[in-house]
């Protein structure tokens, strides 16, 4: 039975050191050895319960032998455990190593969409031209979108069919102009604004049609404003925005808000007005729609048509992206595929 014991403690020693040579020797693996030797069903109690049948000479001594092997096993496994630890805690740092040596992950940067850059570019012609930049709602008054602009009660562009709107008297803004009419009211000529921003029509959406698309307005009043001062500043953008050799043309149209009217085309900057794919043979771009400010509209305002006199204009952002990109369908600006839009930076 002696050397049975001192087989045990020789069996622990032994298992510790080849669990770490091994590098299998963790705090559950120390545990799971504490439960084997000295547990309830351990192989040292197994011997202690035999000792039954050991003479009353023997069993002291026996007893004796056996506790002091339970300390020693005891201390042998307490004794590895601050190696375990450290153990532990080295390979845990080793995992956890960052390489500052290793190149830096340069996260994607992302681009300004084709619209945003346009109309930046719009911006900053006029800004450069002595403009100011107005704002207006989305969610717009019936009155400012319509009636303040002399649109006739019957008017087309008024039907549920192509206006979205809200209640009776409030809808989403159809065009930009609405800001006119918001910038007439609460500032005192001389005016001189452009006002950028969405408008929405409810229309299906199509190569040439979306619900939600950009426009820019413009308005400037003040004495003495003419349509000469109207065609001046509409060629000057018209050469800087698509080069100095650009035409622009006048022709007469009908809008409720401006009297007289025009829609107004610059010569093709691909063929330079010989016609060509772009411009579908014609040699001119429709590019937006302009006119001296009606005077209703100025009165509606409370600024008096015999005194001061303006030109406003308003464009289509997305028309001018997709001619100056050679764009033919429309919802390529809305479908956010990165493969159309990394192209434009
Ligand atoms: N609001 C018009 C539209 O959406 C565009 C327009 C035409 C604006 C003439 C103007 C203008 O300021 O004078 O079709």
């Amino acid at each position: 039975m002696k050397q049975q014991l001192l087989n045990i403690k020789d069996a622990l020693l032994s298992e510790l050191d080849s669990s770490e040579k091994a590098q299998k020797l963790d705090a559950s693996a120390l545990e799971a050895l504490k439960v084997k030797y000295l547990g309830k069903k351990g192989e040292l109690t197994a011997i202690l319960r035999s000792m039954g049948s050991l003479s009353p000479e023997e069993r002291p001594v026996i007893g004796q032998l056996a506790n002091k092997i339970r300390s020693e096993i005891e201390a042998a496994i307490e004794e590895k455990r601050a190696a375990v630890a450290e153990f532990a805690k080295k390979k845990k740092l080793e995992l956890e190593k960052v390489d500052i040596s290793a190149p830096a992950k340069i996260p994607a940067l992302g681009g300004k969409h084709p619209i945003s850059m346009i109309q930046e570019q719009l911006e900053d012609i006029f800004l450069g031209m002595g403009f100011d930049i107005a704002e207006g709602p989305e969610i717009e008054q019936e009155y400012y979108n319509f009636t303040a602009l002399n649109t006739p009660e019957n008017h087309p562009a008024r039907d549920m069919q192509d206006t979205f709107y809200i209640t009776p008297d409030i809808l989403l803004r159809t065009q930009t102009s609405p800001v006119q009419a918001r910038t007439m009211e609460k500032t005192k000529p001389p005016i001189r604004i452009i006002s950028p921003g969405r408008v929405y029509r409810s229309d299906a959406v199509d190569a040439t049609h979306s619900p939600m698309f950009h426009q820019l307005e413009g308005l400037v009043v003040d004495k003495g404003i003419t349509m000469g001062d109207l065609k001046g500043t509409l060629d000057l953008f018209a050469k800087t925005m698509f080069g100095g050799e650009t035409k622009i043309r006048f022709r007469p149209h009908h809008f409720p808000f401006t009297e007289p009217s025009a829609e107004v085309d610059v010569s093709c900057f691909v063929c330079g007005g010989k016609g060509c794919r772009l411009c579908k043979g014609e040699g001119w771009i429709e590019i937006l729609g302009a006119g001296m400010v009606h005077p209703n509209v100025l009165r509606n305002c409370g600024i008096d048509p015999e005194v001061y006199s303006g030109f406003a204009f308003g464009m289509g952002i997305e028309r001018i992206v997709m001619t100056k990109y050679a764009i033919n369908d429309m919802r390529l600006l809305y479908e956010n595929d990165l493969r159309f839009l990394s192209q434009f930076n």
